[in-house]
């Protein structure tokens, strides 16, 4: 099976209705109406546009993703948040993931990269997935500033990213039914646990924690933005690694890094080009206006297909094609990561640990084959739920 085939595989297995209505936008142009959903946006300045109005493009309105978000994490969650409250929030905590402090958070967990690149030369099988979401998870918790509990610590790891994940798959379009909102709130609770004590008592300076303590927030305020930063933290990236390893094992570019380590930088702009980690956004009209020429109604449903605006021919010629070495047109500003004031929080960090974890796999010194492989069925992020790969001997 080709690498692109793979990851239509896992862009179906999670949500097999849009990304079929997500391939139709593509055919059907910029702005495409569909009945009962809105407008699917495919365009890359329209949306770029969009992102960047935000007083004209809300994130809250009828059918918007807010609307679940707030139910299941509370009304301070940075992205269900609008306006002038949602700029003064992200200003008060720019500096929890500036660029020096991401890689120091990355640079104290390069033990656990390095133990997983010894057993892959030592010639072990590694589940990537696993590896990803134990590490993502570990880092989450040094993002918060609080520490998992010291006995079941790879444990606590692995489970606040299965907590993130269910409480995740009640985002979406159709408002969750009572059971599942039950279900989410019990797996609020048990995610909050994790950090509600250690909030007020050993949140370690110049953390997410720390910070919102002193801008005077309690716990029961600040839990909804803490949530936010673990599940970015770690569905992203343990969606994100895994799927762009197999591209490069697929695609066979990962010999061509081996060659060239300096184009680890543009392989990830391009990995991420190819497998956007989320695949759309939500926006709500606020007033009727007009966007690079096409006039839209106050209160429509803004789909904004990521996936088809890293494929806009006018920015990317032949987009289907996976090249690492792609140079990329910089209007682009990697909108895989969105635009405007909700553009990531997590860059800094994100672009750290893709860059770390290449690095080192790319250090090993060998190629891999991938042993086995399967979709994660229904989830938010479409990702692997296990991608087992195993290093070739040396030719
Ligand atoms: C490759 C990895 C990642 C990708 C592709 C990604 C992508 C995105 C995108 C597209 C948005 C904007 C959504 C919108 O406009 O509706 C976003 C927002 C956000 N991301 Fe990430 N993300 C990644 C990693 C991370 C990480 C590692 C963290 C935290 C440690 C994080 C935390 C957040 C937060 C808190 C927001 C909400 C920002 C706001 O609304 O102001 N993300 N991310």
């Amino acid at each position: 099976m080709s690498a692109q085939l793979h990851e239509s595989v896992l862009h179906f297995s999670a949500h097999p209705l849009l990304w079929v209505l997500a391939r139709l936008a593509r055919r059907a142009g910029l702005l495409w109406k569909v009945p009962g959903l809105g407008v699917m946006v495919s365009d890359a300045e329209c949306a770029r546009e969009i992102l960047r109005r935000d007083r004209d493009f809300s994130k809250n309105g009828t059918g918007s993703f807010a609307q679940a978000m707030t139910a299941a994490l509370g009304p301070m969650a940075l992205g269900n948040m609008d306006g002038d409250d949602h700029r003064c929030l992200r200003t008060a905590i720019a500096d929890v993931l500036a660029p020096a402090r991401a890689d120091m958070l990355v640079r104290c967990r390069g033990g656990d990269l390095a133990s997983m690149c010894a057993r892959l030369a030592r010639g072990d099988c590694v589940d990537l997935v696993h590896f990803t979401r134990g590490w993502s998870g570990r880092i989450a918790f040094d993002v918060v500033g609080i520490a998992p509990p010291v006995t079941q610590e790879e444990e606590a790891c692995h489970e606040i990213v299965r907590l993130s994940e269910r409480l995740a798959s009640v985002l979406g379009f159709r408002d969750p039914s009572r059971r599942q909102a039950r279900i989410a709130l019990a797996d609020r609770e048990r995610l909050a646990a994790y950090f509600r004590e250690g909030y007020e008592r050993s949140a370690l300076p110049s953390s997410l924690a720390d910070r919102l303590q002193t801008l005077g927030f309690t716990f029961d305020e600040a839990v909804g933005l803490l949530l936010i930063y673990i599940i970015g933290g770690t569905l992203t990236i343990s969606a994100a690694l895994p799927r762009i390893i197999a591209l490069l094992v697929d695609s066979g570019a990962f010999a061509q890094l081996r060659k060239d380590p300096t184009g680890i930088p543009r392989a990830i702009d391009e990995g991420l080009r190819f497998i956007t980690p989320l695949p759309g956004t939500v926006r709500i009209v606020q007033r009727d206006t007009i966007v690079q020429g096409h006039r839209l109604t106050a209160g429509t449903r803004l789909v904004i297909l990521t996936h088809n605006l890293a494929r806009d021919e006018k920015l990317f010629p032949d987009p289907d094609r996976f090249d690492i070495t792609r140079m990329h047109n910089p209007r682009a500003a990697r909108l895989w990561y969105g635009a405007g004031p909700h553009r990531c929080a997590g860059f800094n960090l994100a672009q750290r640990e893709l860059k770390a974890a290449l690095s080192a796999m790319v250090g090993v010194g060998r190629e891999f084959r991938v042993v086995k492989r399967r979709a994660s069925i229904g989830a938010l992020i479409p990702a692997y739920a296990r991608l087992v790969i195993q290093a070739l001997p040396d030719s």
